[in-house]
């Protein structure tokens, strides 16, 4: 649709035998907060992979600012401004936190600012600028999350795609995390919220989509979407979530 950021349409991946995905249509706006949420294996991270290039999907096309990227490589959308933080951070172990932010600058888009004094501006704005000279495996949990979020910020973004940012996280850390996202989004990047803490999405999310199976079985406001029948069934009825 005109006016979308970022869309997917008729978007389908399977593994094997395995439909994980599809066919589904996504459209994000700019400076939009999206929470996307489902079940464990409903989809969502195939969802990513796909828009984000780490594999293309079987069918469908996605789109970025009205060009097809359906078949570009991940490194080129991220020049377009599309990043994404991982479900499991891995840090570069034995390089420092600031070297870590270093590397992925060989990727960034035209035009965006390079060396480490753009790196120690990110790392400042997540909180690790105090980290930046210790190794990446003496962070802590809250801390690596954040060193996952400030590898995919460096890029300076359109888009952040973060894929269970807080998982593992206590209240008052997912707190931090909600907190730096909201700031993140004051400054114009849209950002999409992959998560099971249904507390954090509901606070965080204009508009939240759900998935089962691959499929979308409810969009709509925090609100709708905490009302929702079928949603209320795949979270507190027969399904098991963790
Ligand atoms: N690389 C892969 N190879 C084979 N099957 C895969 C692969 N990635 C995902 N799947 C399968 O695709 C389905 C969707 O998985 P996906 O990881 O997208 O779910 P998810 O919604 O992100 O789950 P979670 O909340 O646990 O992260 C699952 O059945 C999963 O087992
Ligand atoms: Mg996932």
């Amino acid at each position: 649709m005109s006016g979308d950021l970022l869309s997917a349409r008729d978007v389908q991946k399977s593994f094997g035998a395995v439909r994980a995905l599809g066919p589904i249509d996504f459209a994000l706006k700019p400076r939009e907060r999206l929470g996307l949420i489902g079940p464990n294996g409903s989809g969502k991270t195939t969802l990513i992979n796909c828009i984000t290039g780490l594999f293309p999907p079987d069918e469908g096309t996605i789109s970025f600012r009205g060009e097809d990227i359906t078949r570009e490589p991940a490194y080129r959308r991220a020049r377009r401004g599309l990043s994404r933080s991982f479900q499991i951070p891995r840090p570069f172990v034995g390089m420092t936190v600031l070297e870590n932010l270093l590397v992925p600058m060989d990727y960034l888009r035209a035009g965006a600012r390079r060396g480490a004094e753009r790196a120690e501006e990110v790392l400042q704005s997540v909180g690790l600028y105090a980290r930046r000279q210790d190794a990446a495996e003496a962070l802590s949990q809250l801390e690596l999350r954040k060193l996952e979020l400030a590898r995919a910020l460096v890029a300076e973004p359109l888009v952040l795609i973060a894929d269970e940012a807080m998982a593992g996280l206590s209240e008052a850390e997912i707190d931090d995390i909600l907190t730096l996202l909201f700031r993140l989004n004051e400054t114009g990047v849209a950002v999409v919220m992959i998560e099971h803490i249904m507390h954090a999405v509901m606070r965080f999310s204009e508009r939240v989509i759900c998935l089962q199976t691959g499929r979308i079985i409810a969009e709509g406001s925090p609100k709708q979407i905490a009302a929702d029948p079928l949603v209320q069934k795949v979270y507190f009825g027969e399904q098991t979530h963790r």
